[in-house]
């Protein structure tokens, strides 16, 4: 319980949407998940058969010594053998204006690479022309979990590049607003 002088931190208490169990209803659970922004990626690897790119924004950071990342990709999508296979992969953070490349990359279209500008990273995976940050990994665990896989890589190379990237939230592409009131925490 707060005490008079103690001041009350956030806005108290928002109106409830909806609330329920996953597995009951799992568009609303998809809902329920949408409230929580990320950036959008697209993922990038060569292998035997060719070269694989998908869009995901399932990307986060993990360690910074070793410095790992980790995405997800759903068991049944077509590039999942590829992306197990593939020793490195590549990590292409977008821009605010590549949404028709975030829309590219989240269709099955056989010539994915023919409608953007990239070159070859490590391990031939593409670097996608015009992305705010390319991270190069090469990929050291795969996890089951449900009904995707969890890869995490070891970056081994970086570059990040003016502009401002391209979010996804409640199922739409946004771009980011710094709010003046506050710096962000600083964790100690
Ligand atoms: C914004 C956005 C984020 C996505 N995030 C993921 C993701 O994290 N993991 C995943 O497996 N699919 C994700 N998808 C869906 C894939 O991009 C889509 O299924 C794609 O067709 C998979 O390619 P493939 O089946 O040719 O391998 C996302 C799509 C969009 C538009």
């Amino acid at each position: 319980m707060l005490m008079e002088e103690q001041v009350a931190v956030g806005q108290g208490q928002a109106s409830l949407l909806e609330r329920g169990r996953p597995l009951d209803d799992s568009r609303a659970f998809r809902r329920c998940l949408g409230q929580y922004p990320t950036g959008v990626a697209v993922i990038t690897a060569s292998h035997d058969s060719g070269l694989v790119g998908m869009t995901v924004n399932s990307f986060a950071s993990v360690s910074l010594d070793p410095p790992l990342i980790l995405w997800s990709i759903r068991r049944e999508s077509r590039s999942v053998e590829a992306f197990q296979s593939a020793e490195h992969f590549v990590v292409n953070v977008l821009a605010h204006d590549q949404i028709e490349v975030s829309n590219w990359f989240c269709k099955g279209h056989p010539e994915k690479f023919e409608q953007v500008a990239w070159e070859a990273g490590l391990g031939g995976a593409p670097l996608i022309h015009g992305a705010v940050a390319h991270l190069e990994c090469q990929r050291v665990s795969i996890q089951e979990a449900g009904d995707h896989l969890i890869l995490i890589g070891e970056v081994k190379q970086y570059a990040h590049f003016d502009g401002k990237p391209l979010t996804f939230s409640n199922g739409e592409y946004a771009m980011t607003q710094v709010l003046p009131r506050e710096p962000a925490c600083q964790p100690n």
